[in-house]
Formats: structure tokens, sequence, C-alpha cells
């Protein structure tokens, strides 16, 4: 099989994207686990529980967000980032660089197939992560919960998109593409 060379703007936007990524996945581990609004709540509620302060359910909530709001508004900065590295990446290829997968082509073996629809499908469930999440912080109030209930589920795809991508390199660089973890990271001579 050929060994794919990456070019420089393709190796920037990929890693932009990717550490994007992994900073996103922290933020959403952090308010799934140690800044989970109950957690704090609690936490809040047992320091209370020995002091003569009282506070309702409500008010515990809305002090926990208050906590984990300066870690939250990395999610939302990080994804206004993703909707302009994203839209830089669908652009390129109209510039003859960072083509898009064709899964569609005959002589493709299942094998590339499976990886090119892999990608559009990874890229069909960003694209409705990044629409949700604007309509979210931007949109008209009466669509956000509707909104909230789809962007939520983005922890799915991305976990399964991020196993399957590192699984695929890692057989990849010890069968038929050797060096293409140090050529995605390095480059070779440029060519999309
Ligand atoms: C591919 C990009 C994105 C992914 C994978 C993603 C993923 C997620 C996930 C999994 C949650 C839920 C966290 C939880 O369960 O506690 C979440 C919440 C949220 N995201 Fe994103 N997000 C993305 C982009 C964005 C963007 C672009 C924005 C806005 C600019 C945004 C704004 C929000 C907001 C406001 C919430 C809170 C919703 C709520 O209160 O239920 N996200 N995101």
């Amino acid at each position: 099989m050929e060994n794919t060379k990456y070019s420089k703007v393709y190796r920037i936007i990929h890693w932009l994207i990717a550490i994007s990524f992994l900073l996103l996945l922290i933020t959403i581990f952090l308010r799934l686990t140690w800044m989970n609004k109950f957690n704090v709540a609690a936490i809040i509620q047992d320091y209370l529980s020995g002091t003569d302060q009282v506070l309702s359910q409500e008010q515990l909530i809305d002090l926990a967000k208050k906590i984990r709001e300066p870690m939250w508004n990395w999610h939302i900065y990080i994804g206004y980032a993703l909707v302009g590295l994203f839209s830089i990446r669908f652009i390129l290829p109209a510039f003859g660089r960072m083509k898009i997968q064709n899964p569609l082509g005959k002589t493709l073996s299942t094998k590339m197939k499976f990886q090119k629809w892999t990608y559009i499908i990874f890229y069909f469930c960003v694209i409705v992560s990044l629409a949700t999440g604007l309509i979210i912080e931007l949109g008209p109030t009466e669509f956000k919960r509707s909104m909230e209930e789809i962007h939520v589920l983005g922890i799915y795809y991305l976990i399964a998109f991020i196993g399957i991508h590192l699984a695929g390199v890692i057989i990849a660089e010890f069968t038929d593409q050797k060096g293409i973890i140090s050529r995605i990271v390095s480059g070779t001579k440029d060519k999309d």
C-alpha cells in the first residue's frame, strides 16, 4: 500500500483538532465526576451541617453550578475553537488540500471502506454536536432543552471514535503503514 504523506497544513489542523478534543473530553469528564453539581452540592451541604446555616436543595445546586462555571466555560471556548477548526477543515478540500474521504469508491477494500465510513459518520456527529452546542449558547431559549438532549449524547461517539481511531493507527503502524505515526507528527515531503 502506498504510504500517505501528510502536508504541514494537514498535520497542523489534525493536531489542533486532536488536542481540542482531548481538552473538551477533560471538561466533560470533570463535569460528570469531580465537578458534578450533585457532588459539589453534597459537599456544601455536608459542610453546612456542622454550622447553623441551612440552604435549600435549589440553592445548593445553584452554588454548585457557580463553582463549576469557570471550568465549564472552557468547554464553550474549546467548542468555539472547534467550530473554527472544522470550518477550516471543511473548506480545505476546495483548495485541493485535506480531501474528504469518499467511502463509495468501487476499488476500495472492505477495510478501506470501513475506515472511510468511520470518518464520514464521525464528521456527521461532530457537525451535529457543534450545531446543537451553538444553538444552546446562541439560539432561542425554546430550543435549548431539546438541543441539550441531543448534544449530551456526543460523549458516546467521541469515545467510540477516539478508541477506533487509535486502534486503527496502531494496527496500521504494525502492519501495512509502517511509520504512519511519525509521518503524522513530523511529516515527509508535502503532498495531500
Ligand atoms: C464536537 C464538539 C462537542 C462535543 C463532542 C460536546 C460534548 C458535550 C457533552 C458530552 C456534554 C454533556 C456533559 C454532561 O453530560 O454533563 C456537553 C454539554 C454542553 N456543551 Fe458541548 N460539545 C461540543 C461542542 C460544543 C459547542 C460548540 C458548544 C457551544 C459553543 C457547546 C456547549 C455546551 C453546553 C452549553 C453544554 C451544557 C448543556 C447542559 O447544560 O446540559 N458544546 N457537550
